[in-house]
């Protein structure tokens, strides 16, 4: 028997609401994708949202909805999986990476504040493990700098910052729903913006860049069947069947958020006198959905303790190498020792098993394998 890091929990009514929708008119396109819509724009209290077919798509989206193009530059953190670097090379931007925080490992203003000049087209956050970062502080560095910022909440929707929920912050949010995530639809997203009219852009871009408004037709007159492309998108739809089990989902979004909130609080208590170990901390303005239980095992034996974890069933996870590690960077002229902090994060780190479904007698067994291991 092995305990994986992170797992979906799908109960018989998210199968219920899954199986109805295939019996429907509308397998893509329809009345499920905008319910689903409106529920995370609900959760979020923003003006709307975009479902996407994966946190990938909702940055690509988030990115062409920002602008994002060839001459722009975007500045990100490195520790983060790669997509959200990726997504705004894709857009022909030069992404710069800032170092981040020693202990949540999310990107430091500071070192944003070094790198923000006038190319600086967006500040994409990472919230990482769940915890958001300093947004209110990243906020004003973009807006002082005509920048836009974009928060990568992969891991966090559902987490709140100074009492505000992630999502109505940023000038743009992207959610991913993957399996391991907070909520999932399999694969999905979602893009959420403060400003109706960088939403708006996002949504075309996710639809091939269509306009069919009548208004904003520039050849209104060329029949009822006509539609036109003004800005090239393409195709990141999230079909109706997939965003019922999303709106099933979010019907237990509060108690995926509790269960989380009581395996971290398990965790902190009874791994806090561990030698070697360093635990997750979390600011007092922020309540997080945590997605990852993310600890760092001092002098040189994050390995061993991995390979240990992993022989004894116990399925961690590593998150994550810094993304300008990837040999795709070091082609591009990226170097090792640019973010030093996000380096020494990552040599250390272990991502501990988190999910609602984890059992108390599994995390007992992650706990006293990770005690043995370091024994
Ligand atoms: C921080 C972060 N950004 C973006 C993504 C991309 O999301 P997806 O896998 O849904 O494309 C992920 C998920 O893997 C992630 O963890």
């Amino acid at each position: 028997m092995s305990i994986p890091y992170g797992r979906q929990s799908i109960d018989e009514s998210d199968i219920a609401a899954v199986v109805e929708t295939l019996t429907t008119d509308w397998l893509t396109m329809g009345p499920k994708v905008t319910g689903f819509e409106s529920a995370i724009a609900a959760l979020a209290v923003t003006p709307g949202a975009v479902a996407v077919s994966s946190g990938t798509a909702a940055l690509h989206c988030a990115y062409a909805g920002a602008g994002v193009g060839a001459g722009d530059e975007v500045i990100t953190s490195p520790m983060t999986f790669v997509a959200t670097a990726a997504t705004a090379i894709a857009q022909g931007a030069t992404v710069r990476f800032a170092d981040v925080q020693a202990d949540t490992a999310n990107i430091d203003p500071e070192s944003v504040s070094a790198l923000v000049g006038s190319k600086t087209r967006v500040i994409a956050a990472v919230d990482y493990a769940g915890h958001p970062a300093d947004l209110d502080e990243l906020g004003a560095i973009a807006r002082g700098s005509n920048a836009l910022l974009l928060e990568d909440a992969a891991h966090s929707i559902a987490s709140t910052y100074r009492g505000r929920p992630v999502g109505s912050i940023a000038d743009l949010t992207a959610f991913s729903f993957f399996p391991t995530k907070n909520l999932t639809t399999a694969e999905g997203g979602a893009v959420v913006s403060t400003d109706p009219e960088l939403l708006e852009r996002a949504r075309r871009f996710r639809s091939h860049g269509m306009v069919r408004d009548r208004e904003k037709l520039r050849y209104p007159d060329e029949g009822p069947w006509h539609q036109e492309v003004h800005e090239f998108g393409l195709n990141y739809r999230l079909p109706d069947v997939l965003s019922a089990l999303g709106t099933s989902q979010l019907l237990r979004i509060a108690q995926f958020k509790t269960r989380r909130t009581a395996i971290f609080e398990r965790y902190s208590e009874e791994l806090a006198n561990v030698d070697r170990l360093v635990l997750p901390t979390r600011r007092d303005y922020v309540d997080p959905m945590w997605h990852l239980f993310p600890v760092r095992v001092r002098d040189g034996r994050r390995r061993e303790v991995f390979d240990y974890l992993r022989d004894h069933g116990v399925l961690v996870q590593v998150n994550y190498i810094p993304a300008y590690w990837h040999p795709v960077f070091e082609d591009l002229g990226y170097r090792r020792g640019m973010c030093p902090v996000a380096e020494h994060f990552y040599e250390e780190e272990i991502s501990l098993p988190m999910y609602a479904g984890l059992t108390e007698s599994d995390q007992g067994v992650v706990i006293d394998t990770l005690r043995a291991a370091l024994a």
